[in-house]
């Protein structure tokens, strides 16, 4: 039975996206096939057989349905839609156990029988806009490593005045925390903060998971909470008392101030996440908060206000 390329090519692709297998596909391919997508640079066939694989892990349980299938001459065009949970590590994101749904159209060329070019209106990094991540490519022409020196690197950081937060938030009905001082107010409209997180720490691959996370900016008198919760002990919130916030997450007694965020992006920058959210509940209490400053807590309350210029 004489074969027709164009119908076996929605076989090699039911092959390739649902079941990895990629043999039906190099079968039809021309040697110059290309991938092309509507940002980022042209794949080849081995590109995209990495990049298949990788969104395989990324998501074990991944389903494409091919919807819409239309033959126009030399062209077949495929509308798509997948399915699957994020339970595997993708483009360096941890796994969040969302599930996604993404979908799209893809353009298929043929020239003399074989395969030489797909379109498609889809790139890998949707798929993490749609799991809350966003990554930031890496520069391969400095390879991000440092070229100061970790000891005036650390010098000079000590410079920089901040606060100090407890980030907590809800795991199930576990409360987890940390301290941190990467916390920045990204806008006011719309009201968005961020909050940096070192990978390796307890509570990151909580906050992966999570919707909301609190911001709780510690108040003098909390300098032993501050201690407790940069330990990386599992029974931080014990004797700790709090109450959850809006969206559930602790809200610890006593601190200055409180913000309670819904995730809205997760932002991969090397050995950390930025965890950026919008604010829906925040509150002001009456205890001055702590100074951070060059690795020593301080007391705001003895700080000397400088004239302002008049
Ligand atoms: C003053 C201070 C500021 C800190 N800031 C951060 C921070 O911004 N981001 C971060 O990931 N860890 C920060 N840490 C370190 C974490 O609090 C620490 O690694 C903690 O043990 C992590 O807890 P976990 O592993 O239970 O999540 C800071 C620690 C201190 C003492």
């Amino acid at each position: 039975v004489p074969s027709n390329p164009q119908s076996d090519y929605l076989r090699a692709y039911e092959l390739a996206w649902n079941a990895g297998q990629f043999e039906m596909l190099e079968r039809l391919a021309s040697p110059g096939y290309r991938r092309r997508s509507y940002r980022g640079a042209a794949m080849t066939l081995q590109e995209l057989e990495s990049s298949v694989t990788a969104v395989r892990d990324g998501f074990p349980d991944l389903r494409t349905d091919v919807e819409d299938v239309l033959t126009d001459g030399n062209r077949v065009v495929l509308r798509w839609s997948s399915s699957g949970t994020h339970l595997g590590h993708y483009l360096g994101a941890s796994p969040t156990g969302k599930d996604v749904v993404v979908s799209g159209v893809t353009i298929a060329r043929f020239e003399a029988g074989a395969l030489i070019e797909e379109w498609v209106t889809w790139d890998a990094r949707d798929i993490l806009t749609a799991v809350g991540v966003s990554t930031v490519g890496r520069n391969p022409a400095n390879g991000m490593t440092a070229q100061v020196e970790d000891r005036l690197l650390r010098d000079v950081h000590r410079k920089f005045v901040t606060g100090v937060t407890v980030v907590t938030t809800l795991d199930d009905t576990t409360p987890r925390g940390l301290v941190v001082n990467a916390f920045v107010s990204v806008s006011l409209n719309p009201a968005l903060i961020c909050v940096c997180i070192a990978r390796a720490s307890a509570t990151h691959e909580v906050l992966m998971r999570a919707q909301a996370f609190a911001v709780n900016i510690l108040g003098v008198g909390q300098e032993q909470i501050a201690r407790n919760f940069a330990s990386s002990r599992s029974d931080k919130f014990a004797g700790v008392p709090w109450e959850p916030g809006p969206l559930g997450s602790p809200v610890l007694f006593g601190n200055a101030g409180f913000f309670e965020a819904r995730i809205s992006e997760r932002v991969q920058a090397s050995s950390h996440t930025m965890f950026i959210g919008h604010v829906a509940a925040a509150a002001s209490q009456s205890a001055p908060p702590l100074v951070y400053m060059a690795g020593v807590l301080h007391d705001s309350t003895t700080l000397r206000a400088l004239p302002s210029e008049s």
